[in-house]
């Protein structure tokens, strides 16, 4: 599974590339708004610190003209920056006027699985289906939906092969399950994505071994 972190902040994006984990960056207009930045000043700054690396900018317009002026804009930034547009009639309208054209496009805001199929057809090359927020709502349907989006992406053919991104995570659990739902990405806060890497039995085990090479060597820690 791919890990995408999902953040507009360069400092922690450093991070996760310094780990060598990351596979990509997501952002949205909260996050940007979070950093208190300009939108393309600040994407331009996180292409530059991860190279080729698929980034996601969301565009907010919401009328088809200026929706489809402004992917056009936002697609032009970089090679590699994949448009994000919600899931909405208009915004897939866009999608498939400009994605076989070689936009790349990041569908959001996907809660159902019909939804993930609608953005498949119409050209997406990720959809980010949102489990937090449908978690948040006390329904445990997120695991199952990520599932049987695996499977319908892997079972029909769409116009640009498109990748099940899991989208709002909140705690490691849901990264647990979007393994397990086979997930083709991850994208999560960074702050979690630290989380991943702690298990209090891996500290206890690094402090045992090396207590008995001291023990062995007779050196002194
Ligand atoms: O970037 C999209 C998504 O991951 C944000 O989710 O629910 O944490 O705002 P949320």
């Amino acid at each position: 599974m791919k890990f995408f972190i999902d953040t507009a902040n360069v400092e922690e994006i450093k991070k996760a590339m310094e780990w060598g984990i990351l596979d990509g960056v997501t952002t949205n207009p909260s996050l940007i708004a979070k950093e208190g930045v300009d939108h393309k000043t600040r994407v331009m700054e996180i292409v530059k610190v991860v190279g080729d690396l698929p980034v996601s900018a969301e565009c907010v317009e919401s009328d088809y003209e200026k929706l489809l002026a402004e992917a056009k804009d936002i697609a032009s930034w970089a090679p590699n920056i994949y448009v994000k547009v919600p899931m909405t009639p208009t915004a897939l309208e866009v999608v498939k006027e400009l994605s076989p054209n070689g936009v790349n496009f990041n569908v959001t805001l996907v809660f159902s699985l019909p939804q993930a199929l609608l953005a498949a057809k119409a050209g997406a090359s990720f959809v980010s289906f949102f489990v937090g927020r449908i978690d948040d709502m006390g329904s445990g349907e997120a695991a199952q939906n990520i599932e049987d989006a695996v499977q319908m992406v892997e079972t029909y053919e769409f116009p640009k092969d498109p990748e099940i991104l899991v989208a709002s995570i909140r705690g490691p659990l849901q990264v647990v399950e979007s393994i397990r739902s086979g997930a083709h990405i991850a994208t999560i806060p960074y702050k979690i994505m630290e989380q991943l890497f702690h298990h209090p039995l891996t500290d206890l085990g690094v402090k045992k071994f090396y207590d008995d090479y001291l023990k062995a060597t007779g050196k002194t820690a």
